[in-house]
């Protein structure tokens, strides 16, 4: 039986939350697609952060203590890591042809720090998604939320540097 079901806004007006919503409804919005959904949105976003939590719990109509279980029972799962700026790294297969990897190796070269892990002094966390639904724009990277494409090398280190270097 199909059902109208009036989603919940999505945390932002980022595009990436459309992957992440193609996948609840595909599972009818029902509880049981939840762990897939969680996948959906660690794929797209690179990690679960609280808006991404609350969003997916009402649209499953799931207690969001349920989603926390979830989220920190399996290690697959990262929760948003502390950094004051985060960088995610698009590793999906059109951004890895277009050599995300050795994008994602110059930026861990640059902060000394790995997927998943944050500078010491807590300004960059680092991270990997496996497609951001940018894939025109191969490879793709996103920092502070905001999506840059076709990234090289050289352009990407110097964002960082730039959102590092504001102190706001
Ligand atoms: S594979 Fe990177 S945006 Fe799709």
């Amino acid at each position: 039986m199909t059902m109208t079901h009036t989603l919940p806004m999505a945390p932002t007006e980022d595009k990436r939350w459309r992957i992440v919503e193609a996948t609840m409804r595909r599972n009818g919005f029902e509880p049981s697609g939840l762990i897939e959904t969680l996948h959906s949105v660690q794929q797209a976003m690179g990690y679960l952060d609280e808006p991404a939590l609350r969003w997916v719990a009402a649209s499953l109509r799931v207690p969001l203590s349920k989603l926390y279980g979830v989220a920190t029972f399996y290690h697959h799962f990262t929760l948003k890591p502390q950094g004051r700026h985060t960088c995610v790294v698009c590793l999906g297969t059109a951004c890895y042809i277009k050599g995300s990897k050795q994008l994602l190796e110059q930026v861990e070269k640059k902060l000394g720090i790995h997927d998943g892990q944050t500078t010491a002094d807590g300004e960059m966390s680092l991270l990997v998604a496996r497609c951001i639904g940018a894939c025109g724009l191969a490879p793709a990277a996103v920092v502070d939320g905001q999506v840059q494409g076709k990234s090289a090398a050289t352009m990407l280190l110097e964002r960082l540097d730039n959102v590092m270097a504001r102190k706001v």
